[in-house]
């Protein structure tokens, strides 16, 4: 049996937490897509950890740990963060797979990556840099080398042709880059990465499901950064919704039960592209500072807002979400009132749904408005101590969204979570 856990909006929604939380009900975690553009952050030990490319269920013993075909893979990056973990996860190695599938990010890649934002000037679209869009093109054009291929005895045949086309790309971005430096560190990774346990991800899942073995799906992103559904073209370049999981992992439809979706008790936005419920006021910089929303992985402050239903609806619609978790609602504690989008205005006309050419049409959100908690939900232990007010915006959004809640995340450390259902 698959469970899966996604993020509702633009990223950043705290899933690393919550897969911690999760994962001891878990036999496997399993990233299924997306890269080292990711950043979940946990919290063990009162230690701040932020993971990129290695599942979040690391810090619990009995967890098996896959890093999916769906992800790509940037070798330099992963052993830079086998390093940090293993310092206090010694067993980390024992724990960890990784697909053979997966496909691998060169440092060529990181340099078109950068090529490619820098000619948009001031379209582009805020990537985090780390290769991810030229890495999936790679894949899906056909060019791309995979991590089974590191055992292949044309490896370096296969990197080098790789390399020179873009090298030949670069040139065209009229970008010259000291391709020659970065090999080492490359190779050295590459070297790593043979260490580890490859497997053939779908095989071997298999193998456990079948073994009655429960596996949670960690999604990377948001919903509404996925290449297909996104606000494209400001997005990322893989599902990032649930349809992700069976291509990402090899696992059937069949297999999937719950779908977890997690969305902030208001919204975030990191990069470039539309975000129709954006405060570009002193309320907007207030939740910054209170949430403290700044990039886990490029530490760029994050854009803020107030929750869209709309988006958030859609979102569910897009993945079958069954269960929903609200986290940061503590952040909400000062403000009044608190607002929630429930329809945009577009042309005059009211409407639930996301416009096809979202970046070119002006939205107006049109708000809900609710008193502000009364008294803080970052002290309640359970959902039953939280105010009179709190509870009746959690079952509003519930409703709205169809959809129950399960947890509430009430703070930044392990064990602040109020459990629903
Ligand atoms: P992810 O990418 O979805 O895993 O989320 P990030 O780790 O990028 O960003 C979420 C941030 O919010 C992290 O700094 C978390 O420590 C923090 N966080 C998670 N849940 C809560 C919460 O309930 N309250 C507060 N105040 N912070 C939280
Ligand atoms: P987690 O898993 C928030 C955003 C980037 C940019 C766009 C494309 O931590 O939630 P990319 O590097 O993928 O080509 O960038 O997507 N983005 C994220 N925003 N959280 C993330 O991951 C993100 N990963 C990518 O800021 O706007
Ligand atoms: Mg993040």
């Amino acid at each position: 049996m698959v469970d899966v856990l996604l993020g509702l909006q633009w990223g950043d929604e705290g899933k690393g937490k919550i897969v911690d939380y999760l994962a001891s009900d878990y036999d496997i975690i399993a990233r299924f897509q997306g890269g080292p553009n990711a950043g979940h952050t946990l919290y063990v030990d009162g230690e701040k950890i932020v993971l990129h490319t290695i599942p979040s269920g690391v810090f619990h013993k009995h967890c098996l740990n896959l890093i999916g075909n769906g992800v790509v893979i940037d070798p330099v990056t992963l052993q830079k963060e086998i390093l940090i973990i293993e310092k206090v996860q010694p067993d980390l190695k024992q724990r960890l797979y990784v697909s053979t599938r997966a496909h691998l990010i060169l440092p060529t890649h990181r340099a078109l990556d950068a090529a490619s934002e820098a000619s948009k000037g001031l379209e582009k679209i805020g990537s985090t840099l780390k290769g991810i869009g030229p890495t999936y093109m790679d894949k899906t054009g056909r060019n791309g080398l995979r991590v089974g291929d590191i055992n292949t005895k044309d490896f370096h045949i296969k990197y080098n042709k790789l390399r020179d086309k873009h090298i030949e790309i670069l040139r065209q971005y009229n970008t010259q880059v000291n391709w020659q430096e970065w090999e080492a560190p490359f190779f050295e990774a590459i070297e790593a990465l043979r260490q580890l346990q490859l497997v053939n991800g779908e095989y071997w899942l298999d193998g456990h499901l079948k073994n009655n073995k429960k596996v949670l799906a960690e999604g990377a992103q948001g919903s509404m950064l996925d290449i297909d559904f996104g606000t494209y073209p400001f997005v990322t370049s893989s599902n990032t919704i649930s349809a992700g999981v069976c291509n990402g992992l090899g696992v059937s439809p069949h297999s999937i039960k719950e779908v977890y979706g997690i969305t902030k008790a208001y919204c975030t936005r990191v990069g470039s592209g539309p975000f129709p419920t954006e405060l570009n006021n002193d309320v907007g910089e207030a939740l910054r500072k209170a949430g403290n929303e700044f990039g886990a992985t490029t530490g760029r402050p994050r854009r803020c807002g107030w929750i869209d239903l709309v988006a958030l609806r859609y979102a569910i619609m897009l993945s079958g979400v069954t269960k929903l978790i609200i986290t940061k609602a503590d952040v909400l504690d000062n403000f009044s009132p608190v607002m929630a989008a429930t329809s945009y205005k577009i042309e005059g006309k009211e409407t639930k749904e996301l416009p096809f050419d979202i970046c070119n049409t002006e939205i107006e959100p049109m708000y809900n408005s609710f008193p502000g908690w009364g008294e803080p939900i970052s002290t309640c232990n359970t959902y039953a101590e939280t105010s009179q007010n709190f509870k009746d915006y959690c079952s509003f959004v519930s409703d709205y969204l169809a959809t129950p809640i399960s947890l509430i995340s009430n703070g930044t450390g392990r064990d602040q979570l109020l459990i629903i259902s």
